[in-house]
């Protein structure tokens, strides 16, 4: 399973880097507004960062401005992947984009239905966003396995990013039903990597090494 950083903050990013761990980049408004960063600049920088698909969402309505903004959002780099929310006017979009090459990343995906018509239009990626439909009491998870399904039903090559990841079971389960990619915050990344055993198992081989020392300084 590939893991996408959702952020757009350049120290996680190169955290994440230096980890060796990030195979893409996720952002959207949201994650770009809280940088207080001019946009061009801050995302110039992260695909210089990561070498990998880098989504950058598109901000338009209409399929013909979304057209527009595209275009000019996949210039930036040749990693770019631009991001379209799964409305009328987002799949009318897709479609055109698809026929020109450009890679799209249908997002806000809630329902199977959805996804499978992002597939159709020819998406390469498309974003169920799973923490949101846990927070109105609906199983997010469930919502990828059901796409996970119809995709292999008709060998679909729209990846899914599992988004909107909360929590390491997030992931967990992504990566046991199968999805493609998981695009995860920095601070889950972090939460993935601690392990009190292993913190704790550290702990006592350091000591034990201690009397090892101390027996051959005699
Ligand atoms: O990947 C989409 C993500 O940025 C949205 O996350 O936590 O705002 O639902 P959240």
């Amino acid at each position: 399973m590939k893991l996408f950083i959702d952020t757009a903050n350049i120290d996680e990013i190169k955290e994440a880097s230096r980890l060796g761990l990030i195979d893409g980049v996720t952002t959207n408004p949201t994650l770009i507004a809280r940088e207080g960063r001019e946009f061009m600049p801050l995302v110039k920088e992260i695909c210089q960062l990561v070498d990998g698909p880098i989504s950058l969402e598109a901000v338009s309505s209409l399929s013909n401005d979304m057209l527009k903004e595209a275009r000019d959002l996949a210039h930036i780099h040749p990693n770019a992947v631009v991001k379209l929310p799964l409305t009328r006017d987002g799949l009318i979009a897709t479609k055109q984009l698809a026929t020109e090459g450009i890679k799209v990343n249908m997002t806000l995906v809630f329902s199977p239905t959805q996804a499978l018509l992002a597939a159709k239009a020819g998406a390469a990626y498309v974003s169920p966003f799973v923490g949101r439909l846990d927070d109105i009491s609906h199983w997010g998870m469930d919502l990828v396995e059901q796409i996970i399904t119809i995709y292999d039903n008709y060998d679909f090559e729209t990846e899914i990013i599992v988004a909107s990841v909360r929590n390491p079971l997030h992931v967990l389960e992504a990566a046991m039903i199968g999805a493609d990619i998981a695009t995860i915050p920095f601070a889950v990344i972090e939460q993935l990597i601690k392990h009190p055993l292993s913190d704790i198992g550290v702990e006592r081989f350091l000591k034990d090494w201690e009397k090892v020392e101390k027996k051959n300084k005699r």
